[in-house]
This record gives structure tokens, sequence and C-alpha cells, in this order.
């Protein structure tokens, strides 16, 4: 069967790209990278992408000033160029428009570093320290026009454990998040995952209904 065709949105260093490029880089694996955007010509993850291989492209949002309408266009062509049937952000920090997120309406996932809805926006790790919370994780979910939300496709929940700083808690999370950006595009992938409203209906979902994970577990 074909491979669902991605396009992975990045500013920075990568690290979750790098877990789509190595997912990806198993046959088997049902999606592959058709191309990887930056909106920064210095973006550490375009390095990752000219080392697997695969396509990049620099649209610089610099070039459009005060015309994000111009930006995005020159973006979704680039998308389209390249046959891009899914996009992945994964880093990208530029907010999008209503334009660019219905042009690809329930074609554009995100990860973020918290357990949503819980802890949107910047300083993830810093807020959930502050608030105390137990457990905090990552979420993919596709991207709807306000930022942060829109129907969860992956969870992954880590504890928060005495001592952390938002350094220990973001590695923590962040290894996490390598795991179920893979997942949740494999999800997609297969088929299995859907769009109904605003949740994801995801066929044969496995998940060992007896492992809370309680935090402190004692
Ligand atoms: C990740 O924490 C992701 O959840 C957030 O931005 C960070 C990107 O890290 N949206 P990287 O560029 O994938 O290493």
């Amino acid at each position: 069967m074909a491979r669902l065709k991605l396009g992975v949105l990045i500013s920075g260093r990568g690290s979750n790209l790098q877990a789509l490029i190595d997912a990806a880089a198993d046959p088997a694996y049902p999606a592959t990278i058709a191309l990887v955007l930056s909106n920064k010509a210095d973006a550490a993850g375009l390095q990752r992408a000219a080392s697997a291989g695969i396509p990049t492209a620099v649209v610089d949002h610099r070039a459009h000033p005060g015309d994000k309408r111009a930006f995005e266009e020159a973006m979704d062509a680039e998308l389209r160029r390249a046959g891009v049937e899914l996009v992945c952000l994964a880093g990208f920090m530029r907010l999008l428009s209503d334009w660019f997120v219905e042009r690809w309406r329930d074609r554009l996932i995100n990860i973020h570093p918290s357990l949503l809805p819980s802890f949107k926006g910047l300083d993830t790790h810093a807020r959930a320290l502050a608030a105390g919370v137990r457990l905090h994780g990552c979420t993919v979910h596709v991207v709807r026009p306000a930022m942060d939300e829109g129907p969860i496709v992956v969870q992954a929940a880590v504890p928060v454990l005495p001592g952390d700083d938002e350094h220990t808690l973001a590695e923590r999370v962040l290894a996490a998040e390598h795991r179920i950006y893979p997942l949740a595009v494999r999800l997609f992938a297969d088929g299995r995952a859907r769009v109904e409203g605003e949740r994801v209906v995801i066929d044969g979902a496995a998940a060992d209904a007896g492992s809370a994970l309680v935090n402190p577990a004692r």
C-alpha cells in the first residue's frame, strides 16, 4: 500500500522530526516524509532532514512582513508541490491563521508538551511544576484555529518527581513525545484514526485499562 506522505513543519532543534525520520526509516512504517519545511533557515532540524536525504524548504516569515497570508500561501504551495497528505507541526513556532488551518482541516496535527487541555501555550513544564501536578505529559492533537486546541489523538503521562526542575521534567516529557508522535502518525496512516466532530475515534485502540500511572505509587 502507498505510504502516507508527510510534511513536517519545524522552527528549531527537530528532535520530534528525528523521531519521525527514525520511524519512517523502517519500510514497514506506513508513512514517509515528503518534505521538511522550516520558517528559519538555521533550524537544526533541516540538517537532520538533509542527512536523511529528505527534501527541505525554507519559507521565512520575515520575507513577508505584515502579510501572514502570503507567508502561509508560500508554505501551502511547497506542501502541495511535494504531494503532502498530512502536515505534522513539530516545534513550529508560528501561529497559523484560520485560513491555513481550514485549508488543511483534519490533515494537520501538532505535538504539545502537556496533557491538554491543561497548560496550553509556552513554558508548560515550569507551569506544571508551579501548579504542583503529580502527572504531566504530552499530547498529539488535530489542529483547530484556537491555539493548542483540537481533537486529541494520543497522550502520554509521565510522573513529576521530587527534585524535578523544568529541564529534567522536559527531558522526561520529550522522551514520551518521541514515542507518541510516530504512533499518532501511524494511526492516521493505517486509517485507524478518524476525526468525528471534535473527537478522534481510533479503531481497535489497545490500552492496558489496568495500568493507571499513580504518582506517588505508595
Ligand atoms: C517539543 O517539546 C514540542 O512538543 C513543542 O516544541 C518542542 C519541539 O522540540 N511543540 P523539537 O524541535 O521537536 O526537538
